[in-house]
């Protein structure tokens, strides 16, 4: 149901980009005096919302940090259920996807996924391809260091690049976010004031907005105020405030 809050959303200004540190499923679930995993599932539930709240509001581009590089040092129990659960999320999710035009994407050492999470993900991928409305990205396996170093690895590979050539559209036409517009508003739920290693390079004038509601408990209406908050920013890229209201004059 559309809120009244919604309705403060200027349609003209919306963010391109929305990433997402999904954090606090562990916290959420030890409150409840429940299992982490419990936390894990139950923060399948915000995924579905805010996939869903984010194409109703017409953004282009959301993308989901759900499993770290460095996540694969929790217990094996653990990044078992969590590979599980992802599997379950993908098979569950897909006719939704479809129908919601939203194309699934995935970044991060995908390489490193069990085969069985990788062949549903790589299917899921194929059959949402037509989808034109929203591009949904998973960070799998993602670390913002990790894909620097695959990046620099890809350019030394090959012969097309010479040093003198090298600027920032190099690298970013290197990284695994190549063909997606760089976040716009960064969203970190449970309070964490950290990156985490995430989007290093791409987060480098996103907007962020930190929020202690532990990820189970986000829901479309924490994503309509983030957007809203956002909304309310002056991004000014290094000019000063006077330099940014003239251009917004024009
Ligand atoms: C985020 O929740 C999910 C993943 C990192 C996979 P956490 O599992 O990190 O939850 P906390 O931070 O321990 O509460
Ligand atoms: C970041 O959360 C990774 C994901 C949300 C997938 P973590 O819980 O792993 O990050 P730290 O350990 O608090 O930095
Ligand atoms: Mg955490």
């Amino acid at each position: 149901m559309k809120g009244k809050l919604e309705s403060f959303i200027d349609k003209e200004k919306l963010p391109a980009h929305i990433a997402i540190i999904m954090d606090g499923n562990g916290r959420w679930a030890r409150n409840k005096n429940l299992d982490r995993i419990s936390g894990h599932r139950e923060g399948m539930k915000s995924v579905r919302a805010v996939v869903t709240a984010a194409k109703d509001l017409g953004i282009g581009y959301i993308t989901l940090y759900a499993f770290s590089a460095q996540n694969w040092k929790r217990p094996k129990s653990e990044v078992d259920a969590l590979m599980e659960l992802l599997k379950h999320y993908l098979l569950k999710e897909r006719d939704k996807l479809i129908e919601n035009s939203t194309r699934l994407n995935a970044i991060g050492r995908l390489q490193e996924l069990p085969k069985a999470v990788s062949d549903v993900l790589r299917e899921t991928i194929e059959m949402t391809k037509h989808g034109r409305d929203m591009t949904l990205t998973l960070a799998l396996s993602y670390g913002g260091r990790e894909e620097i170093v695959d990046a620099v690895k890809k350019i030394l590979a090959g012969d097309k690049v010479s040093p003198e050539s090298v600027d920032q559209s190099t690298i970013s036409q290197f990284l695994y976010t190549a063909d997606m517009p760089e976040p716009d508003l960064l969203i970190r739920t449970s309070g964490e004031m950290r990156l985490s290693n995430f989007m290093l390079w791409q987060s480098a004038y996103a907007e962020i907005y930190v929020t202690r509601t532990l990820w189970p408990n986000f829901r479309r209406r924490h994503l309509v105020k983030a957007i809203l908050n956002y909304q309310s920013r002056e991004r000014r890229f290094g000019l000063t405030g006077e330099q940014v209201k003239k251009r917004e004059a024009i």
